[in-house]
């Protein structure tokens, strides 16, 4: 009779039966593993995948858990404190996000969740998708608060030509991966890497940073505090997203060595090095920097710096000469965990007191 193992995930314990466990995890990969038609979890293959599923979980929110009346005050008034650039900003931020929140939740359900065949690892796909759900639902809540009109938005998305730029680029990773593929091969093992490469890296991971720096600039002079916290909540969102596809492009070319060629690590840098372009390119014709105090140059090189951390953290090399984060106040205005009262109100109907988790990410 196969002996019982004890597992322990916190302070849950589990008994498993010891040599199905073993086949368990053994068939255990993040594509090509075992197809089973149950949803089993145990034993923990990836436990860093439940891990960040329970960090997700805890730091839960609900766009209405955040009162919008100051936004509102600030959006209507007329006494000149809110400029028509800050609006501009804030509108610009609804447009994009609008879709990139669907874009990013459509290709994590359809490309990756669909393909990853540890259950541990769908579950916390699940968990992104959802939250992206949630991001796209704030921006609802926006635009309903402030009486903005969604086809305006809808519009931005289509009518600017480095937005435009910015969605091709993403899109090109996606060609041709939402069909059956056949991921025994080397050639499309590496298409499904790229793919999660730069949805989560130079998408979620950078392209993201030039509108989230440009609304808690606004956020930092007071401006719209409904609007900065819900984009707060997303950052802290996104550092997960980003770490869990960092982590999931990570095991999946430990699992599958054939993926790491050089040319394969040649052209993640390339494909990074376009989206930074493209970033950049986008602050220069659409982001008003300068009159909130900002300079171009800094922010170029804010991106590159994330840009940089990026490609280490999956093991590739920086793009540029390292420099210093130039604005080191964007990464303490995400650091929430240093707020005391962040949390309260409604928030925290959601969190089991200790269970509150911070964004370990302290490059941003
Ligand atoms: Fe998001
Ligand atoms: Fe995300």
């Amino acid at each position: 009779m196969a002996a019982d193992i004890e597992i322990r995930i916190g302070e849950r314990r589990f008994m498993l039966d010891s040599a199905k466990a073993d086949e368990a995890i053994h068939g255990k990969a993040v594509i090509n593993g075992r197809q089973t038609p149950h949803f089993n979890i145990l034993p923990l293959k990836y436990p860093w995948a439940y891990e960040l599923y329970r960090n997700m979980k805890a730091n839960h929110w609900e766009p209405e858990d955040i009162p919008m009346g100051r936004d509102i005050e600030q959006w209507r008034s007329a006494d000149g404190s809110i400029t028509d650039i800050d609006r501009w900003i804030i509108r610009m931020g609804v447009g994009y996000f609008s879709a990139a929140e669907g874009i990013v939740g459509d290709n994590i359900l359809h490309v990756i969740r669909e393909k990853v065949t540890a259950s541990e690892l769908k579950l916390v796909l699940g968990r992104h998708a959802h939250e992206e759900n949630i991001h796209a639902d704030s921006l609802l809540y926006m635009v309903s608060s402030l009486g903005l009109n969604p086809h305006e938005c809808e519009a931005m998305f289509e009518d600017i030509a480095t937005i435009r730029r910015k969605n091709e680029f993403v899109e090109s990773v996606t060609q041709g991966m939402r069909r059956d593929i056949d991921l025994s091969e080397t050639p499309s093992k590496q298409k499904f890497a790229k793919n999660m490469f730069v949805f989560g890296q130079c998408m979620e991971g950078t392209q993201f940073y030039g509108l989230f720096g440009m609304v808690l600039s606004l956020y930092r002079q007071n401006k719209f505090p409904g609007i900065g916290q819900m984009f707060r909540y997303t950052l802290r969102d996104e550092s997960n997203h980003i770490e869990l596809l960092r982590q999931l492009f990570n095991t999946l070319v430990q699992e599958n060595p054939d993926v790491w060629t050089e040319q394969f690590r040649e052209e993640c840098r390339q494909l990074m090095a376009t989206a930074v372009e493209l970033e950049k390119e986008f602050i220069s014709d659409c982001l008003p920097v300068s009159a909130l105090g900002l300079s171009k140059e800094d922010f170029h090189l804010y991106i590159e710096y994330i840009a940089n951390r990026r490609l280490e953290g999956v093991n590739l090399a920086p793009l540029s000469v390292d420099a210093p984060n130039p604005f080191p106040w964007l990464a303490e205005m995400m650091d929430i965990k240093k707020e005391q009262n962040f949390f309260e109100g409604r928030v925290t109907e959601y969190q089991k007191a200790s269970s509150l988790r911070s964004v370990e990410d302290d490059e941003l």
